[in-house]
């Protein structure tokens, strides 16, 4: 088989390195891909967003199956257009990507459906928004209703503040059109956890769960990040809890989405906070975690290939999913000064040391290969993903390879899995 990888992160990373491993793939191509990428997968110089390119690839090359990682492409539509010409691709179409596309749409469809999340009301005028901010009091979140990559939410302690955020969003449209309309919703306190799971629109099969670190700094301090590590399992999901998420919010979130005509198919990320009175769901994203999949990839055992086209042809009930027992650790180094400014091009040390590591694997984010050297070329640059026999000792490990590693500016947290060992312990 031939497959297309859309994307060029850690998760792309992850995605690949797990394809590759199948006996059935013969060639994987990655649009646009990184340096790690490189040496499993031919680039291939096509931006994400560039549907029709992508298109005319899968068709001149016959591609049997794309793989697509991040959510820009999902909401443009690349599955409905890739379906039009008779091309399997793994996702949602462009009608179940709003779930991630819009979250006055996720909203609805929770509230319509019963599914568990805090209350809320969404705006398109910024004095409505203002006056139903005053009436419910703050703490309060606000949200742009589009794609905002990661920024669009305003964790609003005071009155002042919400009233900054409707500003930003509605008025000088920081997001632009995405800023058009606003979620205003209760602030949701708790632990919160990724809860993953693959679909094919009917039958749902969770993932194991995972938990990633938003914020820059250690102790959850800083500005929000696309995810600074994350580790599987999430020990604040017991077995019971993982009962309830699968049947009070996963599955009844496949079965409202086809009531209202939709099926979907690929992989359903829920947002979840760990509430006293039960889990509730934050967000969706349409599309693997970056970074939960690079530890959920290591610790997948089935093989990827068969999963991803028992999604697409609607016969997931047939697949069983399998996984390594061990839990997993990521741990993400970035570039100097991100998620602000930051310089690229910066020389990667160290990566050698860790060819053949047998309990982990370095995953790219932002990198280039250039005159046999790898270079910085991103914000989060690596993550450095480790299994380990416990949460504790896959932490240990990851960090064992974290050392190995040095590029100028290099930051990264040194707590990644904290929560999980105040339960472990
Ligand atoms: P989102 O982009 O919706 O994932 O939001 C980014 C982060 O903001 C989430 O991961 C949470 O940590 C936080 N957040 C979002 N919505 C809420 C909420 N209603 N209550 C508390 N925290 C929230
Ligand atoms: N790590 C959070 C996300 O992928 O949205």
């Amino acid at each position: 088989m031939k497959i297309l990888v859309i994307g060029g992160g850690g998760r792309e990373h992850a995605l690949v390195w797990k394809l590759r491993q199948s006996p059935r793939v013969a060639e994987v191509y990655c649009a646009p891909g990184n340096a790690g990428i490189g040496r499993l997968a031919k680039l291939v110089d096509i931006s994400p967003d560039d549907v029709a390119g992508l298109l005319r690839f899968a068709q001149d090359n016959k591609i049997d199956l794309t793989v697509v990682g991040p959510e820009l492409p999902l909401t443009l539509g690349i599955v409905d257009e890739f379906q039009r010409y008779r091309l399997p691709i793994f996702g949602p179409s462009k009608l179940a990507a709003q779930l991630e596309g819009s979250k006055v749409f996720s909203k609805e469809l929770l509230r319509k459906h019963a599914i568990p999340t805090g209350f809320f009301s969404s705006f398109t005028d910024p004095d409505d928004a203002r006056r139903y901010i005053a009436e419910v009091g703050p703490p309060i979140v606000v949200k742009a209703d589009g794609l905002a990559a990661g920024k669009g939410v305003f964790i609003c302690q005071t009155q002042k503040e919400a009233d900054e955020a409707i500003n930003e969003i509605m008025q000088t449209r920081i997001f632009g059109d995405a800023g058009e309309r606003v979620v205003v919703e209760e602030f949701l306190e708790g632990e919160e956890v990724s809860f993953l799971a693959l679909t094919d629109g009917r039958c749902v099969r969770p993932l194991v769960s995972s938990q990633d670190h938003k914020r820059a700094l250690d102790g959850d301090h800083g500005p929000n990040t696309g995810g600074m590590g994350a580790y599987s399992p999430a020990p604040v999901v017991t077995d019971a809890l993982h009962e309830v998420i699968v049947k009070e919010v996963l599955e009844p979130t496949v079965n409202a989405l086809r009531l209202e005509g939709i099926d979907y198919r690929g992989v359903l990320y829920a947002g979840i906070m760990v509430t006293r009175s039960g889990p509730k769901v934050l967000e969706y994203n349409v599309r693997f975690g970056d970074p939960e999949c690079q530890p959920l990839m290591l610790r997948l055992r089935s093989d990827l290939v068969d999963l991803m086209e028992a999604c697409v042809a609607g016969r997931l009930a047939e697949q069983a999913i399998e996984w390594d027992g061990r839990a997993a650790a990521c741990v993400v180094l970035a570039a100097g000064g991100y998620p602000g400014h930051y310089e690229k091009g910066k020389p990667i040390a160290g990566l050698e040391k860790l060819d053949g590591w047998r309990d982990g694997m370095v995953f790219h984010a932002g990198t280039s290969a250039a005159n046999g050297e790898i270079l910085t070329n991103g914000g989060r640059v690596l993550g450095v993903t480790a299994l380990g026999r416990t949460i504790r000792d896959a932490i240990d490990e990851a960090y064992r390879g974290v050392a190995q590693i040095n590029f100028e500016g290099m930051q990264f947290r040194h707590d990644i899995g904290y929560r999980a060992l105040d339960r472990e312990s």
